[in-house]
């Protein structure tokens, strides 16, 4: 008889599920299928020499060191550095500030651990990064949702929502946001804070792709424009360096600091060693920013690539949102049209994208499509892009 581990699980369980994006991405096993699916930054573009480099030299002038554990709040040299990096950009925080986290994704965890009781409700944008609602459901959290437009979160609609409920805190991604590619207004920004302030609630501010920015101007982060300490930011190098790392900096005021790094030592202790110090070497030796820009000029190129192929060959009752950065872009299709079900079709002719309806914690958007254009190459963002039109066009009524 096997054991029956079902009769063991915690309550909490039953609010977990799997990634539907990791899911259907799994089920693209054919190479020849061109997959706008997942986020993945591009392969070709990893500085792989140089990150032997910094491993070489850092291994033989501090190898002990890296094999031995490491401090919970993270390497000191490298909160040293990204606190400076992002004091240069205008924030107000010293190192003190900075939590090495592996991967901002444990920054949502450990704020959602340190923040969240069963049944809290949190604000979110609809649609919003799907990966987080896995991880504050897992603290058996309730959503309250606020539509996005082109400016980002429909801030105007928070004041009714927070006076009529208790919200523990409010889930943002202001730049590029995935899925929907859309950057909050330097307006909203302000509104945003200002409505957060008045009713007493944190905001958790999720930069995955901030650096990423190929038009328009540069915006300030929430958590620059934060006097009264209410704002965690969650930055990333995932998308700038390495998504494999997993390093990334929580910046949180000092008040809820201590809490944070608790939580982060329950969880695994401290980030991986070598992985800091590869990031340190980064940042120290000057060859983050460099890398930047070249991702920039790539990502985009790809994105308008991924724009005009769509000018050109998608009918004309679709419509898509125009990024100033990040990797996605948002495609809605004629009403009644189900990118889910239109998925199965898609893959036959060797294209993938992720369903929207995917991205909203209430349910909706099933003729939204998330489209990746980071992880192709321009040629076959255009086949992609023309594979995609017919299954498209073969569906319209
Ligand atoms: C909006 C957003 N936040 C957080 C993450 C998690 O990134 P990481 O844990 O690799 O820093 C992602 C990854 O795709 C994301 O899109």
């Amino acid at each position: 008889m096997t054991f029956d581990w079902e009769a063991k699980y915690c309550e909490r369980v039953s609010h977990m599920y799997g990634s539907m994006t990791r899911q259907l991405m799994h089920l693209i096993a054919d190479p020849e299928v061109i997959s706008f699916g997942g986020g993945l930054p591009a392969w070709e573009l990893f500085p792989v020499e140089k990150v032997k480099e910094v491993v070489d030299h850092t291994l033989d002038s501090d190898g002990a060191a890296i094999l031995q554990y490491g401090t919970s709040e993270g390497y000191g040299p490298l909160r040293m550095a990204v606190a400076e990096r992002y004091v240069k950009r205008g924030f107000d925080i010293t190192d003190e500030n900075v939590l090495i986290t592996s991967g901002s994704q444990q920054g949502i965890d450990l704020v959602s651990k340190i923040l969240l009781d069963k049944g809290n409700a949190v604000l979110v944008e609809d649609p919003t990064f799907l990966t987080a609602l896995q991880a504050f459901s897992l603290f058996q959290a309730r959503y309250l949702t606020v539509p996005v437009d082109g400016e980002g979160m429909r801030v105007d609609l928070l004041p009714e929502i927070l006076e009529d409920n208790d919200v523990k805190f409010i889930y943002v991604i202001p730049n590029f946001q995935n899925p929907s590619g859309v950057t909050l207004s330097l307006k909203r920004r302000k509104e945003l804070l200002k409505v957060a302030q008045q009713y007493g609630v944190p905001i958790l501010e999720d930069d995955a792709y901030g650096e990423l920015r190929y038009s328009g101007e540069v915006l300030p982060a929430l958590k620059e424009l934060d006097e009264g300490g209410q704002v965690i930011y969650l930055g990333s190098f995932s998308k700038v360096l390495s998504p494999g790392l997993r390093v990334s900096a929580l910046i949180a005021p000092d008040g809820v600091m201590e809490k944070l790094v608790f939580a982060k030592q329950a969880a695994d202790l401290h980030t991986d060693n070598l992985a800091q110090r590869i990031m340190y070497g980064f940042l120290e030796r000057d060859l983050l920013d460099p890398h930047i820009q070249i991702i920039i000029e790539s990502y985009r190129k790809r994105r308008d690539r991924m724009l005009q192929a769509m000018e050109r060959h998608f009918p004309s009752e679709v419509t898509w949102t125009k990024p100033d950065g990040g990797i996605f872009l948002w495609v809605t299709l004629p009403e009644g049209m189900d990118a889910m079900d239109l998925f199965q079709q898609a893959v036959q002719a060797k294209v993938a994208y992720v369903p929207g309806s995917c991205y909203y914690a209430d349910g909706g958007g099933e003729n939204k499509m998330r489209l990746n254009f980071s992880a192709c190459d321009e040629q076959k963002i255009e086949l992609g892009i023309q594979r995609l039109a017919k299954v498209i066009i073969g569906n319209l009524t």
